[in-house]
């Protein structure tokens, strides 16, 4: 049921052909809000854009390409008069060995996931300039947060756009635009598939379900991910006013805290 809490908002998704994004795409129209699009899958995110009717459409936006994100802006005022909100969701992710990772992919990576943020976040702050303020939110991840192995250039990419953040929520605060991240613990299966074994939960690759998780509510990914555009929904809208540079972790806790067995209070 819609609440329209981004009535009136345009908003530009990046990576929104499947997964998060397109969930994002889809609850912030429901809520009101017009959507573009982008992905580099420009038929998928074209379908989704068909399904979502009038107030949606999709375009093909590699997140690495300059005339890519100019062509977004330019497109977004046409269709919809503006943009108040980017959410700079695409992001690709390789698992391996920091000693096994050829820096070309360690380069590429950084490209899409840091580079393309950047791009965007340069290209929308004129058009929200324009509008008299906006809400930019970078998707980041816990491994954004956290050390763990196998994520070198992932990691490096997530931590760089926390850092990124704060610089752009200074520089752009003074045109009234908000700029935060969000920290999710989890996101689309297409993202991990290729790294978990036939058969095993997706969930096992994040940690879920070890018996000393501090906070031991069980759920599907699914809710998971719903919880995740729950909260980046409530960035994008007018309810996170006060709200700017910071980091909103969706973790259940597991970046910051541990339970430490056999001390008194586990
Ligand atoms: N999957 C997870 O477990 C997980 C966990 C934490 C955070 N995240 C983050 O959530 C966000 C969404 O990922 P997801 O889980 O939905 O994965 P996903 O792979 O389903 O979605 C990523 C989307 O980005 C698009 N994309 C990739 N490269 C692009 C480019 N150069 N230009 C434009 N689009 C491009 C893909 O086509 C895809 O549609 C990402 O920022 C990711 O880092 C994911």
């Amino acid at each position: 049921m819609s609440t329209g809490r981004l009535a009136d908002k345009v908003a530009l998704v990046t990576g929104a052909a499947r997964g998060t994004g397109e969930l994002v795409a889809r609850r912030f129209v429901a809520e009101g809000a017009r959507v573009v699009l982008g992905d580099v899958l420009e038929a998928e995110a074209g379908a989704v854009a068909k399904d979502l009717g009038d107030a949606a459409c999709a375009l093909r936006l590699d997140v690495t390409s300059e005339e890519d994100w100019q062509a977004a802006i330019e497109t977004t005022n046409e269709r919809f008069g503006g943009l108040d909100v980017l959410v700079n969701n695409a992001a690709i992710l390789h698992l391996e060995a920091l000693v096994d990772t050829p820096p070309e992919r360690f380069q590429a990576l950084l490209q899409v996931n840091l580079y393309g943020p950047f791009l965007g976040i340069r290209a929308a702050a004129g058009a929200m300039t324009e509008r008299g303020g906006g809400s930019i939110v970078n998707v980041c991840s816990v491994d954004g947060v956290q050390g763990k192995n196998g994520v070198a250039a992932y990691a490096s990419s997530k931590w760089g756009l926390r850092g990124l953040t704060r610089v752009a929520a200074v520089e752009l605060g003074r045109a009234g635009i908000r700029v935060n991240t969000v920290c999710p613990e989890a996101g689309s299966t297409h993202m991990i598939g290729p790294y978990v074994p036939e058969g095993v939960d997706p969930g096992i690759v994040h940690g879920f379900g070890q018996p000393f998780l501090p906070y031991q509510r069980e759920r599907t990914n699914d809710e998971r991910l719903g919880d995740i555009v729950s909260m980046i929904l409530f960035l994008a809208s007018d309810e996170s006013r006060s709200s700017t540079g910071s980091d909103f972790l969706v973790d259940s806790g597991n970046t910051q805290l541990k339970r430490v067995k056999g001390a008194p209070g586990a």
